[in-house]
């Protein structure tokens, strides 16, 4: 697997984890950065985007596709060194000028991030005009609401963000996002459905090559979340429980519940879907993800067995 690829002139692919979102760089006339992953890792996050020949003091603008955590990570440090200008959905700009830190994710799955300046704003429809490549916005809510997704009608390729993974997608965050967003989230799918599409680059994992395919698979995943509904909470239970163990590079296992116990998210979750059983939900989702070797036990620590 190649971490960077050129997917067009002047256009890069760099991929990453599940901590942090694939990025994109285009380095010609213009200088354009596409998400900047998480916090914590932002100084492999600068190399990676200097591998494409960009220096990020070049950077000229900054498109985040979303305002969560893993996205944006990058913004404020590359914003002060470049005075570049950031752009995002409307929703997205509102939420992130108003500070909110709950809609972002930073307060409400307790994550690290800083605030930033947004200047631009891409809603649904707009072009994005990289020399000669074009990009079409996509608005594509549900995971977030200011969520936007990135259509080349030239080349046929999407960038997806986290609407579409690889058979599965972001996190559908019913507390934040409100009860409709598994149905927006269906309405996005079909959008994109609608699409020509030779390729799609997601916003975590390699790039899907079966696109229809890939958009199936999610939009079968979301009904069987839709016929019941505790399998959404499951599976958020699962990605923000092995997202926290990344971003925090593992947690003694001894105070793991304690901690669980004391953020926003995990008792509105099991409040939510699992009747208020906190020590029996947390017993039965962590046996799960250690029996696929998605976490694994060392020294007295739990640990997340993927790619960050
Ligand atoms: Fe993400």
């Amino acid at each position: 697997m190649r971490v960077i690829q050129k997917i067009a002139d002047d256009f890069y692919f760099i991929e990453r984890g599940w901590l942090n979102g694939n990025h994109f760089v285009f380095n010609g006339k213009n200088k354009v950065l596409i998400d900047t992953g998480y916090k914590k890792d932002l100084q492999h996050t600068l190399d990676l985007i200097r591998q494409t020949g960009l220096e990020p003091q070049e950077v000229e603008l900054i498109i985040s596709t979303h305002s969560h955590c893993d996205h944006i990570g990058g913004n404020r440090f590359i914003q002060e060194l470049s005075g570049c200008e950031i752009g995002m959905h409307p929703i997205d700009r509102y939420f992130i000028e108003t500070r909110n830190d709950w809609y972002t994710w930073w307060r409400y799955y307790d994550q690290e991030a800083d605030f930033f300046t947004v200047t631009r704003s891409f809603a649904d429809g707009d072009l994005v005009r990289l020399d000669g490549l074009e990009l079409v916005v996509l608005h594509t809510p549900g995971h977030g609401s200011g969520q936007i997704s990135l259509y080349c009608p030239q080349h046929k390729f999407l960038l997806a963000a986290d609407a579409v993974w690889d058979g599965d997608f972001g996190v559908l965050t019913t507390r934040i996002e409100g009860n409709i967003s598994p149905f927006l989230h269906q309405q996005s799918l079909e959008k994109l459905a609608a699409l020509e599409i030779s390729v799609i680059y997601p916003g975590h994992g390699s790039p899907l090559h079966d696109p229809k395919g890939a958009i199936d698979r999610c939009r079968r995943r979301l009904e069987s979340f839709l016929e019941k509904p505790e399998r959404l909470g499951r599976d958020q239970l699962k990605k923000i429980i092995l997202y926290t163990l990344l971003a925090k590079d593992g947690f003694p296992e001894e105070g793991f519940f304690g901690y669980l116990q004391g953020t926003h998210w995990y008792h509105e979750v099991v409040d939510l879907y699992f009747g208020g059983r906190y020590r029996a939900v947390y017993e039965d989702v962590l046996e799960e993800l250690l029996r696929k070797n998605l976490v694994r036990r060392e020294q007295g620590r739990l640990v997340a067995a993927l790619k960050a």
